[in-house]
């Protein structure tokens, strides 16, 4: 890239961050709508950022998950973070058609190979594989890659429990008889993808069964939502209803929320069933009614300290990225300025800069309050939801990305 062209797009970045795009707290109010020109410009942001984690991460085996007092935080590859550092890189391979991203693609993704054996016991598995796994095989369409998928996909069946109608969120909790978390939303996509794949088809009902589980119980009805349903494993029952990483068991955990939007969307997708689209429609009211004016949520919506509470960026990421496809299920434009409004003030406030060492792209992000862990720091997974709403815009522009989930499996 010659100095003038990379001039223009420091101009672009930082005209995106200083002027123009004034987000406001009715997120149905057109504010602004990003341009290819700009969409361009964030994706290539998002590439050089990538190449500074490369840095970072020579000679290592390990995946990038946050980043603190100047340096690098890695997990080992059984975190459930792992999949989104090689999905981002098969991202920018397909966007860009550079074999540079191709190749560190597959390094990343092959280190999770281990990840599919049959006695890994986590629902995390999609979050770990489909972003990695199933990125390389709908790219390349290589056998390899799908034989793993498909391991995979019967590791995360055997947590299906057909008595209560979910998989099992986190087997190692044995206080609880059998949880179920709203993030496993995001799970269900590998279940459904195996059964249309030369999977076990039953596991499309599994996936189905146990996202109308979560309508019933998870979704309250203000659409809002619980973090934890814990059932009874033998009768189905529910336990309890309450909270691991919000605010209180009542509360509402802001990237739980985003986890619906997204699942429930994904879920209306992959099987048409117009239940799962009325709780996408409805959560995705509720997370939008309830924005504070920069339209990024504090980390649970009813944080006693709000506004001196920490935001959670990466819930605004992936609720974006969600809600440029609601607007493809519904035909509602609402949902699409809404998420440029998100990602406009994402662009305007929350990057960190081009230049710093830091290999992230965006701030402010919360893991785990309670545990007061992962607290207003950067995380992995919100750079790779920023980035595939990113993508999900320039698809609208020029359907092209098969990576990206919105195209109907083949
Ligand atoms: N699934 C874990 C989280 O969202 O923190």
């Amino acid at each position: 890239m010659s100095i003038k062209t990379y001039c223009v797009i420091l101009l672009i970045l930082a005209t995106l961050q200083n002027t123009g795009c004034t987000p406001h707290q009715d997120s149905n109010e057109v504010t602004h709508t990003l341009e290819g020109e700009e969409i361009d410009t964030l994706i290539f942001f998002a590439g050089q950022k990538l190449e500074k984690m490369l840095v970072w991460l020579e000679n290592k085996q390990e995946l990038p998950r946050s980043y603190s007092q100047g340096q690098l935080v890695t997990t080992n590859r059984s975190d459930w973070t792992v999949g989104f550092f090689p999905g981002m890189l098969w991202y920018m391979y397909e966007y860009s058609g550079d074999d540079k991203w191709k190749r560190q693609a597959e390094k990343w993704t092959d280190l999770l190979e281990v990840n599919k054996s049959l006695d890994w016991n986590t629902h995390d598995l999609g979050f770990m594989m489909f972003n990695s796994y199933g990125k390389a095989y709908h790219i390349t369409g290589q056998p390899g890659y799908k034989a793993t998928l498909l391991q995979t996909a019967d590791s995360l069946a055997a947590l299906f429990n057909p008595k209560v109608g979910t998989t099992l969120s986190w087997p190692w909790k044995k206080h609880w008889s059998h949880n179920t978390i709203i993030d496993n939303m995001m799970n269900l996509e590998l279940l459904i993808w195996a059964a249309t794949n030369g999977g076990d088809p039953i596991y499309e009902d599994m996936a189905l069964q146990h996202a109308l589980k979560t309508k019933e119980n998870h979704v309250r009805n203000d659409f809002s939502s619980f973090h934890v349903v814990d059932y009874d494993k033998e009768t189905g029952a529910v336990r309890a209803s309450v909270t691991a990483q919000g605010f209180a068991d009542e509360s509402t955990w802001s990237r739980g929320q985003a986890w619906g939007i997204y699942g429930f969307t994904m879920m209306c997708r992959e099987t048409g069933n117009l239940g799962c689209l009325e709780v996408a429609e409805g959560m995705a009211n509720f997370f939008l009614d309830h924005l504070p004016e920069d339209l990024v949520p504090y980390w649970d919506f009813n944080a006693p300290g709000i506004p001196n509470e920490p935001r959670d960026a990466s819930a605004a990421c992936i609720a974006a990225s969600a809600l440029v496809e609601l607007t493809g299920l519904t035909g509602n434009a609402y949902y699409l300025q809404a998420a440029n409004n998100i990602l406009s003030s994402l662009a305007q406030n929350y990057l960190y800069p081009i230049r710093e060492e830091n290999p992230f792209m965006i701030k402010h992000c919360t893991g785990a309050k309670p545990a007061n862990s992962e607290v207003d720091v950067p995380l992995i997974y919100a750079d790779y939801y920023f980035l595939e709403a990113l993508l999900r815009l320039k698809h609208l522009e020029e359907p092209r990305f098969v990576s990206l989930g919105i195209n109907k499996r083949s």
